[in-house]
């Protein structure tokens, strides 16, 4: 995929119209991909995250999804430099950055965050805290030193998820996501590698979901019922690439289905390349599919204006440059809604600036240095 002079006026062209979330009005389809960042210590964002996020804003990004956040459960983090979702100090810290994207004309979301058995028992910020999970197994199929949840650990998640998306809406954020994807607590329940439960939250698609579901269902009934609330899936987990939740069409629609009717607005769908196509049979990628079994709106994700995918980034590689033409052509075929935009924007504050503005010679490729500062 090479840059042509036609998606310089394609771009502005398609991006540029405005699109409904429930009752959140994005000004247009460009998406920050939630990045984990580590600027916050003791939890707490300050002023140099404000300013991160409120520059993008500025330069046009529609939509920011933060860097995951850990909701208010002891067991759902083990840095105390991620930002969290609770706590009088945390939430203060949050609300500054909701009004500086506010300020600049944009508009955001806190990706509420559990990593469930990924954590290492003795990390903080709570050391003592367990790592818990559907059947007390690692993503990688290993048993770890961490325990299965009872429906006492349920309820409390239930609950911490439910609390934060309370605290978005009173804080002034424009909705939530909920971190399903990549092999952290919610997708651990959805996916058969980790979830061996013998009740009812284990079993087959529609049961693996049910604790996921239950949490939406206890999101939305705290939150105004225009507020956004945004699912993050994926096939993928961190450390088993080719992981999948579903092998067709069917085992999808019985994982959408059921977060859909508990009252998921919008889908996105994390993918490494927004090209490939889900299933034999169709081009329509993973969002595509999404959108096209639940009839929700969906975001997109995964290489847009880089050549090479974000492993390379966690190996410490960079990436080309690379065109968005066939992207703005999927954009065209409404086969997703909006675009989420990872490395390319964590490098360059003005990406969305240069490509709503057709200035594509100007877009810099990505350099893992770019991790290393809040720029
Ligand atoms: C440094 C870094 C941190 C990330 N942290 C998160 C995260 O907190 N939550 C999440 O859902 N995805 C996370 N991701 C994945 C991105 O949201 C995105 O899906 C991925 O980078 C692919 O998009 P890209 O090819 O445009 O970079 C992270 C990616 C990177 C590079």
């Amino acid at each position: 995929m090479t840059i042509t002079a036609s998606s310089a006026s394609r771009a502005a062209e398609i991006l540029s119209r405005p699109v409904a979330l429930n009752g959140l009005t994005v000004p247009n389809r460009i998406v920050m991909a939630p990045m984990t960042r580590m600027f916050s210590p003791g939890g707490v964002p300050g002023e140099d995250v404000q300013a991160y996020y409120a520059r993008r804003a500025a330069a046009g990004v529609g939509l920011i999804l933060t860097e995951g956040t850990y909701v208010g459960h002891e067991s759902a983090g083990q840095s105390d430099r991620v930002p969290r979702f609770h706590g009088e100090e945390q939430l203060a810290g949050w609300a500054k950055v909701a009004e500086a994207v506010h300020a600049a004309g944009g508009t955001i979301v806190p990706q509420l965050w559990h990593i469930g058995m990924v954590r290492k028992q003795g990390e903080p910020p709570f050391a003592d805290a367990p790592a818990v999970g559907p059947s007390g197994l690692r993503v990688d199929g290993t048993e770890g030193t961490g325990r299965a949840m009872t429906r006492g650990d349920l309820d409390d998640v239930i609950g911490a998820f439910a609390e934060a998306a309370a605290a978005a809406e009173r804080t002034g954020f424009d909705g939530v996501e909920l971190h399903g994807a990549h092999g952290y607590l919610l997708d651990q329940f959805l996916w058969a590698g980790t979830n061996r439960r013998t009740d009812a939250y284990g079993g087959d698609h529609v049961d693996r979901t049910k604790f996921a579901a239950e949490i939406v269902a206890a999101v939305r009934e705290v939150v105004s019922p225009d507020f956004p609330v945004i699912f993050r899936y994926s096939q993928w987990k961190q450390e088993v690439y080719d992981a999948r939740l579903a092998e067709t069409p069917e085992e999808l629609e019985a994982v959408l289905a059921p977060l859909a009717a508990a009252g998921v607005d919008v889908f996105h769908a994390s993918t490494r390349r927004y090209w490939q196509p889900e299933f034999e049979g169709s081009d329509l990628n993973l969002a595509g599919w999404t959108k096209k079994l639940t009839g929700r709106p969906t975001i997109t994700v995964g290489s847009v204006g880089l050549d090479g995918d974000f492993l390379r980034a966690f190996a410490g590689e960079g990436a080309p440059v690379q065109g968005i033409d066939d992207l703005l052509d999927r954009l065209e075929r409404d086969e997703f809604d909006l675009v989420a935009v990872g490395r390319a924007l964590l490098q360059d504050p003005q990406w969305a600036a240069k490509v709503l503005s057709g200035r594509f010679d100007e877009l810099k490729p990505y350099d893992p240095a770019a991790l290393k500062t809040l720029s």
